[in-house]
């Protein structure tokens, strides 16, 4: 299968040779493009890309003759799909009942310590049989696919059993295989202490690591291993045992980190080598300083701030801290339940006053980085995957955030394949 796309009004996000490591900083600023595009794909791979005026017209005319399909994308552009990179998509049921708490006044700890929150998805993934739980989680993979994500990290943390994370483990990866979602998979067994344990968090951090954490590995359901780190949920020193247990399983760290308090998270996220430190709302420069040059990627999850009706982290900060930023959608039934990655950078813009060409690369490359997809996906690249979107007429690439609710993507490409949704 190979498709030919011609007369792109756009192409966006594209890079000769793919990015060897995250963008930090001002590079954040450049967003690559290329007018009056042509793009060629040959199977599930980007072949080529060029200049229509640039181009010869017999080389246009052989490259179409030649393509099992051809798209006239006049006046449209083609965006890198997008790479999600912190979602927690498989979960049971919903939990609409608090967030009518939360407008009530109750504040997301509150919730929480009166076992409800995460304790509460818990529950109902607990009474959800494993193809049950697939279906529901199926809806939402489709509805991201359909708002332009082609990749995306999917974490455990709402069975905090072995039979559960195993279940919810395996139903991330099912995902990867029906649908067309690249998939990475996190294990966050430490995401809350499980009402069994109450009191006894330490407890519960041995049996992850007696009986939980070897379980998902013995399958090789995950990629990473998280937890979250806060008052209330995870400490320091539970990061460091469950990070050195997880090295054992090649497991890297990523940590829910700073969310509600100067957690320490960051800086044990670092200290072992972190692909990223998720949410960010309460760093400063020491943070930051600890952030610098060390590799980990700092991913912010907007929606989960504006959800929570929190202070958004300090973004424009860290990138003169020269930091490397990715967004993510945190796509999840308590603190963020949207995995629209175009409103994650729509609200970037708006409550953290980041450039377009920033929160595109944050969506795209840099995602793709904090998930460990960056050698296939993230931008329109030769060699990588042909993982794109077509989007219907529109004026310019800022049109896209601006235009925050509308949908905008008339055609999708995964792997190669025309997506009919
Ligand atoms: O990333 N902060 C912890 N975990 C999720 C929320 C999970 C939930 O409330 O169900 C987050 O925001």
């Amino acid at each position: 299968m190979s498709l030919f796309v011609k007369n792109i009004k756009r192409l966006v996000g594209v890079r000769q040779e793919a990015p060897q490591s995250p963008l930090k900083g001002k590079e954040m600023e450049t967003l690559p493009c290329l007018d009056n595009a042509w793009l060629l794909t040959e199977g599930d791979r980007i072949k080529a890309f060029g200049e229509m005026s640039g181009t010869a017209p017999e080389t246009i005319g052989a490259m179409e003759d030649g393509a099992d399909g051809v798209i006239d994308a006049a006046g449209r552009m083609v965006f890198p799909s997008y790479c999600d990179s912190h979602t927690h998509l498989v979960y049971a049921g919903s939990r609409e009942m608090e967030f009518m708490d939360k407008l009530r006044g109750l504040s997301y700890q509150e919730i929480a310590r009166r076992g409800g929150g995460i304790l509460n998805s818990v529950e109902l993934l607990h009474n959800t049989p494993e193809d049950d739980l697939l279906r529901q989680t199926l809806v939402r993979a489709w509805e991201i696919i359909s708002l332009g994500t082609g990749a995306v990290e999917i974490k455990s943390g709402y069975g905090l059993t072995v039979e559960d994370e195993v279940k919810m483990l395996r139903v991330a990866r099912r995902v990867g295989e029906e649908t067309p979602l690249r998939v990475r998979t996190t294990f966050l067994g430490a995401h809350a202490v499980p009402a069994r344990y109450k009191g006894n968090r330490e407890g519960y951090v041995d049996e992850i690591i007696r009986d939980i954490m070897p379980a998902v590995a013995a399958e090789g359901l995950a990629d990473y291993v998280d937890i979250f780190v806060e008052e209330g949920f995870f400490t320091v020193e539970d990061a460091s045992r469950i990070f050195d247990a997880a090295a054992r399983y090649g497991m890297q760290p990523k940590v829910h980190a700073n969310q509600m308090s100067f957690s320490g998270g960051v800086q044990v996220g670092v200290k072992y080598g972190a692909a990223s430190v998720d949410h960010l709302e309460f760093t400063g420069p020491e943070e930051f300083r600890v952030l610098q040059d060390s590799g980990t990627i700092a991913t912010l999850l907007p929606g989960a701030t504006f959800f929570l009706d929190m202070d958004y982290p300090k973004a424009k900060q860290m990138l003169e801290y020269d930091l490397p930023l990715a967004i993510a959608s945190n796509y999840n039934p308590g603190s963020c339940p949207s995995g629209d990655m175009k409103f994650m950078m729509a609200l970037a813009m708006i409550k953290m006053r980041l450039t377009p060409e920033t929160v595109l690369n944050a969506a795209t490359v840099n995602g793709s980085f904090a998930m460990g997809t960056a050698a296939e996906y993230g931008s329109i690249t030769p060699g990588k995957k042909a993982s794109f979107f077509i989007t219907k007429e529109i004026p310019s690439y800022e049109f896209v955030p601006y235009s925050f609710t509308s949908q905008l993507i008339e055609e999708i490409v995964l792997n190669g394949k025309i997506i009919n949704r």
